[in-house]
């Protein structure tokens, strides 16, 4: 018997094809520009694209809700030559995206159909977290049950609050949430990444009133429903959560310049004040310590005591697309984790910073010599194995594992073809059933946004035919990386997931 199944979400994810149109033919300019620079042997990286970006303050990549144009070119010399920055194929041209009415799935909408040979029932057989995955510092190994533990999964940045269906920033339809866990565990996740989830703040220019701390110490107890909801269905799917806790930037979510906002503080030099400023500090410290202290409505369990958080991340990207701004100081880092722990003895600690080496100068940043810090990241855009490599040998005698927090997956944008890079983390993993060696790190792998698959940057439909070997490649990365059989050909998923 052959079943149909849909690995993908329904058709109300995809909409904007008009805009997939654009966004490849950006896409393709991009890569021609990209083909061009690529003999640079540091790549630089770009922004990933949460599309419409709106500043409350002016960095120089920064877009505005009126003129949501691409960015003015940039150009940065260095000893790797100049590129511009950033790509405008990453963000969405014109004044705003539509936003089309939440839907509940129905299998009558889904398309496009997957032809699957075996598809998840359930929640599938992933065991649902109950004790915590922590690390043993003396071989700088992630365990659970006494068991290495190495983190593969997708970002879903819009799983608790989203831009495209529904008005901007609103919660996040349940089913779609069920059916987004499902994709990633048919595709051998078992951690997911879900930046709306735990960056929520402010009320992006009046036009988001859903964020959980809309203004300066008021928390909207509506939003902490669909974060609750997201960590129990986690649960059931037997995946774990990454949550960060503030944002580099400005999207509808929200991010480090609320806080800056907020207490009047000075917007310059990218937000510097947001590591400095005394009532800056304090008003995240009061956001982190609310967070992380709330009490689960379908769990009763606690955030700090919850299994299925695996790790908390002190932000997005701090330090700037391309490193083009600064890293937080050992002080601010000391301070989050001193605040984080205050309550919270249990989880893993990422610093959450765009990369630990500046290529440029050598630099490395604070969180690898902070004892508090366990993790360190960087995202890969484009892949570059230069980079991941110099991180790795740094990391590794510093005792943090390294997560590469995010990637591109697809073929847009990087001259390092997928499976190299894949094959190159891949070599770095440790081998389960037999003793690691003290220096031996394990690296964690989340792969790029599975948003881009669902939902997202426009390229929806077309960029899951295109990519639907890369995914193929991606899961049996995931597999491999969790010392599991890798499957043959993509596994489905039903659609609607069942209902609870
Ligand atoms: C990396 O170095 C460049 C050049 O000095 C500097 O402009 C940039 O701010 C640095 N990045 C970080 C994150 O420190």
């Amino acid at each position: 018997m052959r079943f149909t199944a849909t690995l993908l979400a329904c058709s109300a994810l995809f909409a904007q094809l008009g805009h997939a149109h654009d966004l490849r033919d950006q896409q393709a300019r991009q890569k021609r520009h990209h083909d061009a620079a690529s003999a640079a042997k540091i790549e630089k990286r770009y922004p990933p694209g949460r599309e419409t970006f709106i500043p409350t303050t002016t960095p120089a990549y920064a877009l505005s809700i009126s003129s949501a144009t691409p960015p003015a070119t940039k150009t940065s010399s260095t000893s790797s030559g100049s590129q511009t920055t950033p790509p405008p194929g990453q963000y969405t041209t014109g004044t705003t995206r539509a936003h089309v009415a939440a839907t509940t799935t129905t299998p009558t909408t889904c398309a496009p159909p997957y032809i699957a040979t075996s598809m998840i029932t359930g929640t599938g057989t992933l065991p649902k977290p109950t004790t915590f995955v922590t690390k043993v510092y003396r071989s700088n190994q992630l365990t659970l049950n006494g068991s290495p533990f190495t983190i593969v999964g997708p970002n879903i940045f819009w799983l608790c609050q989203g831009q495209d269906y529904g008005p901007l920033g609103s919660y996040t339809d349940k089913s779609m949430v069920r059916e987004a866990l499902a994709i990633a565990v048919a595709m051998g996740a078992n951690t997911i990444r879900a930046l709306s989830c735990g960056i929520s703040t402010g009320t992006y220019n009046n036009l988001n009133p859903y964020n959980l701390e809309p203004t300066f110490n008021n928390f909207n107890s509506a939003a902490w429903d669909i974060r609750d909801y997201v960590l129990y269905a986690a649960r059931e799917y037997g995946l774990r959560v990454i949550l960060t806790l503030t944002d580099n930037y400005a999207y509808y979510h929200g991010g480090k310049y609320d806080f800056l906002n907020w207490r009047k503080a000075s917007l310059a030099n990218n937000g510097a004040d947001f590591y400095t400023n005394r009532a800056v500090m304090s008003a995240y410290n009061t956001y982190i310590t609310n967070f992380i202290t709330h009490v689960n409505s379908y769990t009763g369990v606690a955030y700090y005591n919850d299994p299925t958080i695996i790790a908390w991340e002190t932000g997005n990207e701090l330090g700037g697309y391309i490193n083009a701004e600064v890293w937080p100081p050992y002080s601010w880092t000391k301070f989050i984790v001193q605040t984080i722990r205050k309550y919270d003895t249990k989880h893993l600690i990422i610093d959450g910073t765009n990369g630990f080496w500046n290529y440029t100068t050598g630099a490395t940043s604070a969180g690898l010599t902070l004892s508090g810090v366990d993790i360190v990241t960087d995202h890969s855009y484009p892949r570059n194995t230069g980079i991941i490599n110099k991180e790795f040998s740094l990391a590794k005698p510093a005792l943090k594992n390294f997560l590469i927090g995010e990637f591109d997956w697809t073929t847009t944008y990087s001259s390092t073809d997928l499976a190299t890079y894949l094959n190159l983390i891949e070599s770095w993993k440790p081998l389960v059933g037999e003793y690691v060696p003290a220096s031996l790190i394990d690296i964690l792998c989340v792969g790029m946004r599975i948003g881009r698959v669902v939902e997202g940057l426009g390229g929806d439909l077309r960029a899951w035919e295109a990519d639907q070997a890369n995914i193929l490649l991606l899961a049996q990365h995931w597999y491999r990386m969790t010392n599991r059989t890798p499957p043959v050909a993509l596994v489905g998923v039903a659609c609607p997931q069942p209902v609870f």
